[in-house]
């Protein structure tokens, strides 16, 4: 008997797909299944039932004040692609269930690693599973013992060095949110030294040139790892291609939908035999932290071969422009202290008075901006995820919420 579950026809796609150019009203309906159904009510009803709730209750990242976080919108040829693959189901665990997903991810990695002289690398769900990769290799094949990070390092950092049971120094920064280079201990001989491109809270980029003699060097290049590829901000990453390891996220600036990251090795031969594992039932050995996984380059090389680099580079530029001009806006403001220009995108800036930052905070559009506690001050933040962001629109909003506030 055919299951229709599993063959859809075209309106059903349709009716699927139709949501995605609809125009929802924000929601507030609440799923209305408090049990798990007994029966079902079908593949259709449920589409019209969950797309209220899932498009009108999301947070709109592409919205043209939207300036929040590092999540961006992502291009539509990957809600193409990322349904494909939902519907493949393709294992990159087993080469007779995944037999061009494989090669995706080889093209993918293949493509990227020289721009950070890697050798390769594979896909993860993200930079977390991407730094934890990178240090399970440094501790099993440099021996590390320690790392070393600035105290602005992700959170990752510090849960890489409990997993794998190493002890973690966390090392002071500098006004700009840098890793005080003279606070590095001398002797990093069973040390690795983890440098962060791009930091979270303030888009800092540690100097990834410094010279000391790490057992092993990792740069988490989470956030601001694709400005490699633009000939006008690839000096800001130089060092970078003196990495044993890099971590990127897939879903931050190369806009893929999430989980998408990379993990790139120098020596990826000596990196895979320290991460891979065998078993009876694999014809192939298992390379990596996850084990059933699914084909998460196809999205990002489909962007890749849509945009081509000059596209990726066009929107990577656009935002990092964008950012400027909202941080010229903010920095001509009287009322206003910015912590930075952005070197990576991402501005921190709140009012001379910054005990009222929360409540200016509470007036922007919800998405238009976050809110951050750096360096013992509260600070909002805007970081250049959104290349579609309009700055004058985001500034409106900003002015606006500012004039309670005027002296
Ligand atoms: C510098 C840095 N490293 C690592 C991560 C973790 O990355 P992911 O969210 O892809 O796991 C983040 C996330 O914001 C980050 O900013």
């Amino acid at each position: 008997m055919d299951d229709e579950s599993f063959q859809p026809t075209h309106l059903d796609l349709l009716a699927g797909i139709r949501p995605l150019v609809e125009n929802f009203t924000n929601s507030t309906d609440e799923l209305c299944f408090e049990n798990l159904p007994e029966f079902g009510i079908g593949e259709r009803k449920t589409i019209e039932a969950l797309a209220p709730i899932v498009f009108g209750g999301a947070a709109h990242l592409g919205a043209a004040h939207a300036f929040a976080h590092m999540d961006p919108p992502t291009p539509w040829i990957t809600w193409i692609t990322t349904l494909w693959n939902a519907s493949l189901n393709q294992n990159l665990l087993h080469p007779d269930v995944s037999p061009k997903a494989t090669m995706f991810e080889n093209q993918v990695i293949q493509w990227l690693a020289p721009f950070y002289n890697m050798s390769g690398g594979h896909m993860t769900p993200g930079s977390t599973i991407s730094n934890l990769t990178a240090l399970w290799v440094a501790r099993d094949t440099a021996r590390i013992d320690r790392i070393v990070t600035s105290m602005d390092s992700h959170l990752s950092i510090q849960k890489a060095a409990n997993i794998l049971g190493l002890k973690l120094l966390k090392v002071t920064t500098n006004l700009k949110g840098e890793i005080d280079v003279n606070e590095i201990p001398q002797d990093l001989s069973t040390s690795a030294l983890v440098l962060t491109a791009g930091t979270t809270a303030s888009g800092a980029i540690d100097d990834l040139r410094v010279k000391k003699e790490a057992a092993w060097l990792h740069i988490d290049a989470a956030w601001a790892g694709p400005l490699r590829l633009s000939e006008n901000f690839t000096n800001i990453l130089d060092g970078i291609e003196n990495a044993d390891s890099v971590s990127i996220s897939g879903h931050k600036w190369f806009f893929q939908p999430k989980e998408s990251g990379l993990i790139l090795f120098k020596e990826v031969c000596t990196a895979n035999k320290t991460i891979s594992a065998s078993s009876g039932y694999l014809t192939t050995r298992n390379v990596g932290i996850l084990g059933s996984h699914g084909a998460i380059a196809l999205p990002l090389m489909a962007t890749l071969i849509a945009w081509g680099k000059s596209g990726l580079i066009e929107r990577l530029e656009r935002s990092m422009n964008r950012s400027i001009q909202l941080w010229e806006n903010l920095n001509e403001h009287s009322e206003i202290i910015v912590f930075n220009k952005p070197t990576t995108g991402v501005i921190l800036w709140r009012l001379n008075t910054h005990d009222q930052t929360k409540e200016l905070f509470s007036l922007l559009p919800t998405g238009s901006a976050s809110f951050i506690e750096y360096k013992n001050q509260f600070w909002i933040r805007n970081v250049a995820a959104n290349p579609s962001v309009d700055v004058e629109v985001l500034w409106e909003n900003i002015d606006r919420a500012l004039i309670k506030f005027k002296k």
